[in-house]
C-alpha cells in the first residue's frame, strides 16, 4: 500500500546522497578539533608504549575483549522485535532495562574501536562490526513499524516489548522511543524510575550510543556506523523540532523556551555531550539540520547566558536561582559535556560565543573548584548530600566530603580542556589534563585482572583514611571508565593544521607515525615513574617541535639536542618550548625534568595541603588517629634553599619504580604514594600543616608563625558554621617559601627580609620580632645551604 510520502523511500534517497557527501563536503578534519588551528591525530597514528597506563590499558582491553557483546544487544532487540539467542543476559548495573540502558552499548562501541585503533587487533572490529550491523537492523526493524499495511500498528513480535509505533524515523535505543520524546511537551516527563512515565537521561543515553557510532566511524572506517548515526541524527532533528506529535495535547513545534525547560530538570537535563555529536555529523553530511539540532541543546534560560558573561552561578543562594526550574546547584556531569558539545557548535560555526561560553566555564571549575587529584564536585556543610554536584566557588577544604568527585566528571573535564587548548594553546589546559590523566583517570582502575568486572571507581574520595571502590558494571563511571583507558595515546602529540609545528604534550612513552608529513617520533619514558624523555625523530625537513614544559617544573629542566643542550631561557614553566630546526632521521630530543616535592594549599584554608612529586599526587597511607580529622605534618624544619619537600622525606622504589615516601610525624612514621596505585588502602589525598613555630633548618626563633590575614575562606554561597570571609591566610613561612628555589642564601635572606616589612606593616609581627625573624634567617646559613 503506497503511502505518498513514504519515509522509507526518503531516508534511501539520504542514504544514497549521503555517500556522495561523505567524500565531498568535509572541510577540516573529521573529528573533535578538526576545525581547530593545532589538531589531534588520529588514534591509529599513535602507539602506546610500555608503562603505567600501558599496564592500565592492557587491563581494561583484557575486559573488554572477554566481554560477550551479544549481552549489549539484548534490550535492542527488544525493542526492534528481534529474537535474542538463549541464556545471554543483560549487562546488569544500570544497564538491566532501567531507565538508562543503551549508555553501555555506546561506550562498548566506542572502547572496542579505541582498542582496535591502538593495537589492531582483529578481535575488537569483529565485535564492533557485529554489534553495529545489529544496531542497524533494530534501527531498520523500529523504523519498519511505522509503514507496515495499516500504518498504525506494530508488527509480528516476539517480544512485547517492541509493541509500539516510533513518531519519528530513525529511533534505535534499548528502550522505546517514547522514554525520550516524553521529556518535552507537552508530558515533561519527571526524574524517577517508573518506566511508563518517568525519565532518567534519554539525550545522555543517545548521545553515548550515537558517539560511539562516530568512533567506529573515526577509528575503524565503518561507514555502516556512519550511516546509523546520521539517521538517528536525522531523528533526534525531528525529536526536538516537530516532537511529541502523537500525544494528545500537543501544540506544535518545539519553541526555545520548552527546550530551555526541558534542559533545566534535575538529571534528564544530563544529556551528556549530546550536542558535541551533531556538528560533527554537520561537518561530514553538510547538512544544516545537524547544527540546528546541536543548538536545540542550548540551555539558554539558566547558564548559557551567565558563562558567555562570566558569571559565576553553578551554586545560587536559594533565593535566587536562576530560570523556572534549575537546582540551586547544578549536577557537575550534566554540564561539563554540554560546554563540550558549545565547543563543537564553535568549531563548525564559528560563533564566538559558544568558545566563551566554554572557555569561561572551565574556569568556573579550575581552580575555584578543583581538587588535587584532578576532580571536582561535593558536599558541604549545610549542602544537600548528594555529591555529584558542584560545590560552592572557592570551596576546597570544606569540601571534601564523604564522596565527591565523580570519576566520569572527570573525564570530561579532560576533553574540555583539551578542546579548549585545541583553539587556545594555554599551557594551563595540558597541565590540568596532564594531573587528571595522571591521578584520577589512571588511579580510576584497579591494579588486577578482572574479566567479569571493569573494576573502575565511581567516587574519587578525598576525605582522610577513605578508600577506593572498584567495580561498576553500567554505571556512567564504568561506561566513560572504558573509554579513558583505551585511548591513552589520544593527547601526547597534536598538529598545527598547516602541518608547520609538533605539539609534544604529554611524556608518556609512545610512537607517532605522521604519514603524511614524513615523520616518525619515538618516545621513550617511564614517566611518571621517571623523570626523563627521549624522543627519537625519524624524517627529514623543517619542523617546530613544541616541547611542554610543565607547570610543576621549580628548577634543572633541560632539553638536549643530539647531546647539546638547548638554551633553556625561554623554558618558563607552564609554557612551550619550541624547537625549530631542519630535523634528520635519528636526531635524538631528551628531555630533563627534575621531579621535586611539591606542596599545593586548599584555596580556602591554606593549613589544608596536598604533597606532589612532579604532576603525581601523593596520598598518606592509613586512616588518620581518631583524634585528628587530618595526618598532620611539619616539614618547614627540613627544607633548603631549594625549597623541594623531598629532604623531609626517604624515597624507596616499589618493585614496579613507584617512588614511596616515609616522613615522619607526631604520630610515627607516614607513608605517601602516588595516587595511581589501585587498591582499596585507606589513604588521604589531604594532610594538615602544623607549623607552629618560625623555624630555618634547625634553628628555632621562637616566634609564632602567623598568619597572614587574606579574608579566607570567601565563599559565594554560604557554607553552614564557618565564617565568610573568614581571617584565615597564609603563615609567615608559607609566603617565605613560596618564593623557592633560592640561588643564594642571601637571597633567602632578601626574601624573609621583603615578607618581614609586609608582615609588620600588616601589623603581624612587631618590629622587633621583625629583627629577631631576619636574624634567624641570616644566622641559619649553613642549616639552609646544600
Ligand atoms: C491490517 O488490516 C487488515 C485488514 O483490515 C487486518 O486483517 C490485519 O489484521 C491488520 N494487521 C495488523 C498488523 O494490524
Ligand atoms: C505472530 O503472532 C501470532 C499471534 O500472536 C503468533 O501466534 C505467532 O507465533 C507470531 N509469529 C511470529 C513469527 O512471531
Ligand atoms: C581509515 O581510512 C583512512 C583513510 O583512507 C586510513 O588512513 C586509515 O588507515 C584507515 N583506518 C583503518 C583503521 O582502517
Ligand atoms: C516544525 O519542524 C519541522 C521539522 O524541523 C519543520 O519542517 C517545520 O517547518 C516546523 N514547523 C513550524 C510551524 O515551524
Ligand atoms: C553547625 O553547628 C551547630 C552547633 O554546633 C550544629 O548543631 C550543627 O549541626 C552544625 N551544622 C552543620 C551543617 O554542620
Ligand atoms: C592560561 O590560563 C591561565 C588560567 O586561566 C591564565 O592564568 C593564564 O594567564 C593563561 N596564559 C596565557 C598565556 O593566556
Ligand atoms: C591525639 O592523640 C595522640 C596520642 O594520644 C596525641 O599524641 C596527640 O597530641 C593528639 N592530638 C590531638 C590533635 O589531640
Ligand atoms: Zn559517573
Amino acid at each position: 500500500m503506497a503511502r505518498i510520502n513514504n519515509p522509507l523511500r526518503a531516508l534511501a534517497a539520504l542514504a544514497i546522497s549521503l555517500a556522495a557527501l561523505v567524500t565531498s563536503t568535509i572541510t577540516g578534519d573529521p573529528g573533535p578539533g578538526g576545525t581547530a588551528p593545532v589538531r589531534p591525530f588520529r588514534l591509529d597514528q599513535v602507539q602506546l608504549g610500555n608503562g603505567l597506563l600501558q599496564e592500565k590499558r592492557d587491563r581494561i582491553k583484557e575486559f573488554v575483549q572477554a566481554y560477550d557483546e551479544r549481552r549489549f544487544l539484548v534490550l535492542f532487540n527488544n525493542q526492534a522485535g528481534r529474537p535474542n539467542p538463549d541464556g545471554v543476559e543483560v549487562p546488569g548495573g544500570w544497564e538491566d532495562g532501567g531507565l538508562l540502558s543503551g549508555h553501555w552499548t555506546g561506550h562498548y562501541l566506542t572502547a572496542l574501536s579505541q582498542a582496535y585503533a591502538d593495537q589492531g587487533e582483529d578481535i575488537f572490529k569483529t565485535k564492533l562490526n557485529w554489534m553495529v550491523k545489529e544496531l542497524a537492523l533494530c534501527q531498520d526493524a523500529i523504523t519498519a513499524r511505522m509503514h507496515d499495511a495499516n500504518g498504525t500498528k506494530g508488527i509480528n513480535s516476539t517480544s512485547s516489548a517492541a509493541d509500539w509505533v516510533p513518531t519519528h524515523p530513525g529511533y534505535v535505543g534499548a528502550l522505546p522511543e517514547d522514554t525520550v520524546l516524553r521529556l518535552g511537551p507537552p508530558r515533561w516527563a519527571i526524574y524517577g524510575s517508573d518506566l511508563s512515565k518517568n525519565t532518567w537521561a534519554p539525550w545522555y543515553t543517545q548521545h553515548k550510543i550515537m558517539r560511539g557510532l562516530l568512533d567506529a566511524y573515526y577509528n575503524t572506517n565503518n561507514t555502516q556506523a556512519l550511516d546509523v548515526v546520521v539517521k538517528m541524527a536525522d531523528w533526534a532533528h525531528l525529536a526536538l523540532t516537530i516532537g511529541d506529535k502523537n500525544q494528545p495535547g500537543y501544540t506544535g513545534n518545539l519553541t526555545r523556551s520548552d527546550l530551555n525547560y526541558m534542559w533545566d530538570l534535575y538529571i534528564a537535563g544530563e544529556f551528556g555531550g549530546a550536542n558535541e555529536v551533531f556538528p560533527e555529523i554537520y561537518q561530514i553530511t553538510g547538512d544544516p539540520r545537524h547544527l540546528e539540532t546541536s543548538k536545540a541543546f542550548d540551555n539558554r534560560e539558566s547558564l548559557f547566558g551567565a558563562a558567555v558573561d562570566d558569571n559565576d552561578i553553578l551554586v545560587v543562594p536559594a533565593d535566587r536561582i536562576p530560570g523556572r526550574r534549575r537546582a540551586q546547584r547544578l549536577h557537575a556531569n550534566t554540564h561539563v559535556p554540554q560546554f563540550i558539545g558549545y565547543m563543537s557548535v564553535f568549531e563548525h560555526s564559528g560563533e564566538q560565543e559558544y568558545f566563551d561560553a566554554a572557555k569561561n566555564f572551565y574556569g568556573w571549575v579550575h581552580p575555584h573548584r578543583h581538587f588535587a587529584h584532578g576532580g571536582t564536585g561535593g558536599n558541604y556543610p549545610g549542602s544537600n548530600k548528594n555529591s555529584e554536584l558542584f560545590q560552592n566557588r572557592d570551596n576546597i577544604a570544606n569540601a571534601i566530603a564523604e564522596d565527591g568527585a565523580e570519576t566520569c566528571t572527570t573525564y570530561n573535564l579532560l576533553k574540555l580542556a583539551r578542546y579548549l587548548f585545541l583553539h587556545e594553546h594555554n599551557a594551563t589546559y595540558m597541565d590540568n589534563y596532564e594531573r587528571g590523566l595522571f591521578n584520577m583517570i589512571a588511579g580510576s582502575r584497579a591494579d588486577e585482572s578482572s574479566t567479569e568486572s571493569p573494576m573502575l571507581t565511581y567516587f574519587q574520595p578525598l576525605t582522610p583514611g577513605s578508600s577506593r571502590e572498584y567495580e561498576n558494571t553500567g554505571t556512567c563511571c564504568g561506561g566513560s571508565g572504558m573509554e579513558s583507558h583505551t585511548k591513552y595515546q589520544e593527547t601526547v602529540y597534536l598538529r598545527s593544521a598547516d602541518g608547520s609545528a609538533l605539539w609534544v604534550n604529554l611524556f608518556i612513552p609512545s610512537t607517532l607515525e605522521w604519514a603524511e608529513k614524513g615523520f616518525a617520533v619515538k618516545q621513550e619514558t617511564s614517566f611518571p615513574r621517571a623523570d626523563t624523555a627521549k624522543l627519537t625523530i625519524t624524517g627529514d625537513g623543517p619542523l617546530d617541535i613544541k616541547l611542554r614544559v610543565p607547570a610543576w617544573i621549580r628548577r634543572g629542566f633541560q632539553v638536549i639536542v643530539n647531546g647539546i643542550p638547548v638554551s633553556d631561557a625561554t623554558a618558563s614553566p607552564g609554557t612551550y618550548l619550541t624547537i625549530s630546526r631542519t630535523w634528520a632521521s635519528g636526531d635524538v630530543v631528551e628531555v630533563k625534568m627534575p621531579f621535586t616535592l611539591r606542596i599545593e594549599r586548599a584555596i580556602d584554608r591554606p593549613d589544608i595541603q596536598a604533597l606532589l612529586w612532579g604532576p603525581i599526587l601523593l596520598q598518606t597511607i592509613g586512616a588518620p588517629p581518631e583524634n585528628q580529622t587530618y595526618h598532620q605534618l611539619s616539614l618547614y624544619s627540613h627544607l633548603k634553599l631549594d625549597g623541594d619537600y623531598v629532604r623531609a622525606a626517604t624515597v624507596q622504589l616499589s618493585p614496579k619504580g613507584d617512588p614511596v615516601f616515609t616522613f615522619a610525624s607526631n604520630v610515627g612514621n607516614l607513608i605517601a604514594r602516588p595516587y595511581y596505585i589501585g587498591d582499596t588502602q585507606a589513604a588521604s589525598a589531604y594532610f594538615r600543616r602544623v607549623e607552629p613555630n618560625i623555624v630555618f633548618g634547625s634553628l628555632d626563633t621562637k616566634i609564632a608563625n602567623r598568619k597572614r590575614n587574606d579574608g579566607l575562606p570567601r565563599y559565594d554561597v554560604p557554607v553552614a558554621n564557618v565564617t565568610s570571609p573568614g581571617n584565615d591566610g597564609p603563615t609567615f613561612l608559607d609566603v617565605v617559601w613560596d618564593s623557592a628555589p633560592f640561588e643564594t642564601h642571601d637571597a633567602f635572606v632578601r626574601t624573609v627580609n621583603d615578607v618581614v616589612k609586609s608582615f609588620v606593616a600588616q601589623g603581624v609581627f612587631t618590629q622587633e620580632e621583625g629583627e629577631t625573624i631576619v636574624k634567624g634567617a641570616t644566622d641559619a646559613k649553613d642549616g639552609l645551604e646544600e
